[in-house]
């Protein structure tokens, strides 16, 4: 991985196992795309959700394996998964059936945009009850967390917060990509993502928040949430 490279921990390029790449030659696109825009390090994260009867941990597995030995040193690749918060999914944790970030203790956890703040609160609780870090995704889809003290108390409680890199940069009246960059001011994200699914209506765009990072916010931070927090999610060790 170059020096100064993001890391993208939430992405769809195992194909045909969710929603996102339909094969390994648009995987491989999609991973040239992102590196040609300065990611060096990517966490495969395919969905689990209890309402996708097919998903299968031996096919994610494999397929993983073949991108790997596909993309060779242009990126460097992780294993992780995006795991929909819902009472069954613990169970399945438990069990050792989903994939954690890298094969480490970090989750990435995803849930309904109007999930209660309780909810998630009482979720994060349950991760960390199971001896897991939760990382929360794309955090700005979230109503319950639109006010930044939630955010606050949940980091408080131990979760660490993800948002997605092509929310940052909106148009000039966009709530979302303000409330981001307000968030990012507030030094409330710990990962980067992309949340790519192909090469167009869902394609990793990473320049201009990157672009956005580097000219406001203090360079220490940037790096945290680039590469130096993912560090250490990689090695297993807290942030
Ligand atoms: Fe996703």
């Amino acid at each position: 991985m170059k020096d100064g490279s993001m890391t993208d921990v939430h992405s769809h390029l195992i194909w045909g196992v969710d929603d996102g790449s339909r094969s390994l030659d648009i995987s491989l696109e999609m991973i040239r795309m992102s590196v040609a825009q300065g990611v060096g390090r990517i966490v495969c994260t395919p969905h689990y959700s209890e309402q996708f009867h097919g998903y299968n941990k031996a096919q994610a597995l494999e397929k993983f394996e073949q991108l790997k030995a596909a993309v060779g040193d242009e990126c460097e690749l992780y294993l992780g998964q995006e795991i929909f918060g819902s009472e069954g999914m613990l169970q399945k944790l438990a069990d050792g059936e989903l994939l954690t970030m890298g094969g480490q203790n970090y989750v990435l956890i995803e849930f309904y945009p109007w999930e209660s703040v309780y909810n998630i609160q009482r979720m994060v609780r349950e991760v960390e009850m199971l001896s897991y870090h939760p990382i929360l995704a794309h955090i700005e889809r979230y109503e319950a967390l639109s006010d930044e003290k939630k955010v606050m108390e949940l980091m408080e409680q131990g979760a660490y917060m993800q948002i997605n890199c092509s929310d940052i940069c909106g148009h000039l009246f966009d709530r979302t990509a303000a409330y981001c960059k307000r968030l990012l001011e507030s030094g409330l994200v710990h990962f980067l993502g992309t949340d790519m699914h192909d090469t167009k209506h869902r394609a990793p765009k990473v320049k201009a928040a990157l672009k956005w990072m580097n000219s406001n916010l203090d360079d220490e931070y940037v790096a945290e949430i680039c590469s130096l927090n993912a560090d250490k999610m990689l090695r297993g060790e807290r942030i």
